[in-house]
């Protein structure tokens, strides 16, 4: 920043730090609230209650019906640059607080379904009367540049009574939560933690290509025992689950975890990757509320090596596994977990037993796999391959991956149209050219992009 622009905003500050300041003794936010708690609110405690960041949307909901059966007046305040939102107990005391001017509460626009977004108060103290009494609520959202944590507070009421408050928002968070049934995606930025809905594509059976046995021990794991749910329970067997799949880059691990959740009746998804994996302890608890649901951890390797080249113990995935096995067994939870080096999880699995009871292999494609793999992406895209051709590709493509021969296939399709196949039939001849090309010695870093080890 220019030193006279610095200057300028700190005389801005000042003038604003004085005006808001000035008058009486307390600023108006204080003085509201101690005029609507009396006198001896002092002496009564402040309830704090953290929750995940990610319950922001809900709380708002939880907040608006629960104000509807009772009083409230809605404070808004907006505190200076760069200065922390004050706690509740600050509000009241007054002490050391910046200089707060009451505004209207500000909003924060937040995606609460697929396509459709929620406001919700980004801080807003509630002045409440009801039978319990008058008193505060003050809700305060994740802050930039700060702690991405999600409060609630409450003040002017007893302990017990104060966590009668907080356990029904509880209540009502959980009645109308917005996540129930959901296919959830959590990111994490430096911005905070971020839900997004995503709309996966639309995966059946007949689009997974995998060896009957290997697709059949999948599904048993996971939407079998989801079907069978009630009789399990009945018969006293524990529901959650833990499954592992592991294989090479791009042979469809990603591709039969879509399969398996949109056929697992009535989930709940939660879709954890990178960074987000770190969420894992709160959105266990999320999905616990929220059950069945089934919780995706995609490429848990790369948390195994969080901890940089030290063979020491890896906290992250230790988390994880805890995570996991923290839940209750009756739980109708389902933990699919993906790996591409299963070896780098080896350690830490078989230290933590029990949390994955299932490991599947997704290997490459045999040439049976090929084979179908061919019909089902050139479905749709005119090919039209005689036995010969098809034999061909299919011996030629040994050892390539699943999402080699989709690409094959697109590239054959731009073959045909390069070559101005009249009405767009994709023959033998445009698949050979298109496989020729992919692996040709030139097309090594390609062939690296779409997980074929070395030389086919
Ligand atoms: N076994 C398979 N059957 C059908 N399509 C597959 C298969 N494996 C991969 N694909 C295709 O290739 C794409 C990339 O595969 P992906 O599932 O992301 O691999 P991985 O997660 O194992 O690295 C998928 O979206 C899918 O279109
Ligand atoms: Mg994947």
């Amino acid at each position: 920043m220019e030193p006279t622009e610095f200057a300028r905003q700190f005389s801005r500050f000042m003038s604003w730090a004085h005006e808001a300041g000035s008058g009486q003794a307390d600023g108006p936010v204080t003085s509201a609230l101690r005029g609507h708690l009396g006198a001896d609110a002092a002496d009564l405690p402040v309830v704090v209650r953290e929750l995940a960041p990610f319950e922001q949307v809900n709380l708002q909901i939880a907040l608006e019906r629960w104000a509807a059966d009772r009083e409230v007046e809605v404070v808004g305040y907006s505190v200076p640059p760069h200065h922390m939102h004050p706690e509740l107990a600050q509000l009241l005391s007054g002490d050391g607080l910046p200089p707060l001017r009451r505004t209207a509460p500000p909003l924060a626009d937040l995606p609460s379904g697929p396509g459709r977004t929620t406001a919700v108060w980004r801080t807003a103290l509630l002045l409440v009367g009801d039978d319990r009494g008058d008193y505060a609520v003050l809700v305060r959202g994740p802050e930039r540049h700060h702690e991405p944590t999600l409060t609630v507070e409450v003040a002017g009421l007893a302990g017990p009574q104060a966590q009668e408050v907080l356990a029904e928002l509880d209540e009502l968070r959980a009645r109308h939560n917005v996540y129930r049934g959901q296919v959830l995606e959590l990111r994490q930025s430096n911005a905070g933690t971020e839900v997004l809905f995503p709309v996966l594509p639309r995966t059946e059976r007949a689009d997974v290509v995998l060896p009957e046995a290997v697709l059949a021990r999948v599904e048993r794991h996971s939407i079998g025992i989801a079907e069978q749910r009630d009789a399990l329970r009945a018969a006293g067997q524990h529901l959650k689950r833990g499954l592992l799949l592991y294989g090479p880059p791009g042979t469809g691990k990603t591709h039969t975890t879509r399969y398996v959740v949109q056929h697992v009746p009535g989930a709940t998804v939660l879709l954890l990757s990178g960074r987000s994996l770190h969420l894992v302890g709160a959105v266990t608890q999320l999905a616990r509320d929220l059950e069945p649901a089934v919780v995706v951890l995609e490429d848990v390797d790369l948390v195994a090596e969080d901890r940089g080249h030290s063979h020491g113990p890896q906290p992250v995935l230790f988390e994880l596994l805890d995570a996991m096995d923290g839940a209750a067994s009756d739980a109708d939870l389902l933990f699919v977990l993906t790996t591409n080096r299963a070896e780098a999880l080896e350690h830490a699995l078989a230290a933590r037993p029990g949390r994955v009871d299932v490991a599947v292999e997704i290997g490459l494609p045999d040439a049976d796999a090929r084979r179908r793999l061919l019909e089902v992406y050139g479905r749709g895209s005119g090919l039209a391959v005689d036995a010969a051709d098809g034999d061909h590709v299919v011996a030629a493509s040994a050892g390539v991956t699943a999402s080699f021969i989709k690409e094959l296939v697109r590239r054959a399709v731009l073959e045909a149209l390069l070559a101005g196949a009249v009405d767009g039939t994709v023959t033998g001849e445009h698949l050979r050219r298109a496989l020729d090309d992919l692996l040709d010695s030139t097309q090594e870093v390609t062939r690296a992009l779409l997980g074929v080890p070395g030389q086919p």
